[in-house]
């Protein structure tokens, strides 16, 4: 069985064999793939989530798998950050949850700066805010034509992170990153690839075949991944829009776009 196509038979758990609530991480031929596993959430990223993320990273980054490949489970490859996270206030108050949000999302994006090996996403349909930004950190973006690429920050009083304030305008020029980081524009997945966030995109029917072929015989090439030079900077793009965002947090604008958000689904 192909990984992605949510079956795990011939696969074998990853590592020594740690299982996640939000992940479903298998390693065959000789690729380890790490699959957001909340489809009725569209893959929404928990607070549990990104910390099960860094440790199926680390464990990725040990195994003697050569490639590691994130993907997601049913019909949206990821819608970001779960807002739910900023409806948990700690005892000490919206700075607190602030702080130790930034905490997480500096160690979240570490992981991804720090991954030794050649990181592949496998982008199984719409793509959303922090799913979208790490794209500037992999190595290959392979995308169905289903795929949307969405950062609607600047709606929900919020700014940008996964050093994409950085990636993207050296991936596409300032002005295009602008009306995706600044301005919410969402990309087509022929759009993404034609601006070099994507590296190429399949029709949807053979996507999974086509692009799981494509890793098995890359996976069989020699290890020469070196790492980018850019780490130092990296790191410091990490802390500077974690500083922002923290500060973006505790907005009233980010307050009221988030209530919006479960107050239009309490609506329904
Ligand atoms: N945070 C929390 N819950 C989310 C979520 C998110 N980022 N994305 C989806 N969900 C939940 C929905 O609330 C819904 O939950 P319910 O079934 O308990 O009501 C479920 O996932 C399915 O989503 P739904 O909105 O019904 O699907 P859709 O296909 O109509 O729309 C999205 C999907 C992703 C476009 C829409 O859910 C959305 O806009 N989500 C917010 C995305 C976002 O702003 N992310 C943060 C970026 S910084």
């Amino acid at each position: 069985m192909k990984p992605g196509s949510g079956t795990t038979l011939a696969a074998k758990p990853a590592g020594s064999g740690t299982t996640y609530e939000t992940l479903l991480v298998t390693t065959e031929d000789d690729i380890t793939t790490i699959k957001l596993n909340r489809p009725a959430k569209k893959n929404a990223i928990t607070t549990e989530m990104y910390n099960d993320i860094i440790a199926a990273l680390e464990q990725a980054a040990k195994d003697d798998s050569v490639i590691t490949v994130i993907t997601g489970a049913g019909d949206f490859y990821c819608s970001g950050n779960d807002l739910s996270n900023f409806t948990k206030i700690p005892e000490g108050g919206v700075d607190e949850m602030a702080k130790q949000g930034g905490d997480l999302l500096r160690k979240y994006v570490k992981a991804y700066i720090d991954f030794p090996k050649p990181l592949v996403a496998v982008v199984n349909g719409p793509a959303v805010g922090i799913s979208v930004t790490v794209l500037g950190l992999f190595d290959l973006v392979y995308a169905t034509d289903r795929a949307t690429f969405h950062t609607p920050f600047s709606q929900l009083g919020q700014s940008a992170e996964g050093c994409s304030s950085y990636t993207f305008p050296k991936i596409m020029g300032s002005a295009k990153a602008s009306e995706m980081l600044l301005f919410n524009k969402k990309l087509t997945a022929a759009q993404a690839c034609g601006l070099g966030l994507v590296t190429e995109v399949f029709p949807d029917s053979s996507f999974q075949s086509e692009v799981w072929s494509r890793l098995k015989a890359y996976a069989k090439l020699p290890p020469n991944l070196i790492r980018s030079m850019e780490k130092d900077r990296l790191h410091a793009v990490n802390n500077a829009e974690v500083e922002r965002l923290m500060e973006r947090w505790t907005s009233d604008e980010c307050f009221n776009a988030v209530m919006s958000f479960f107050q239009a689904k309490a609506k329904l």
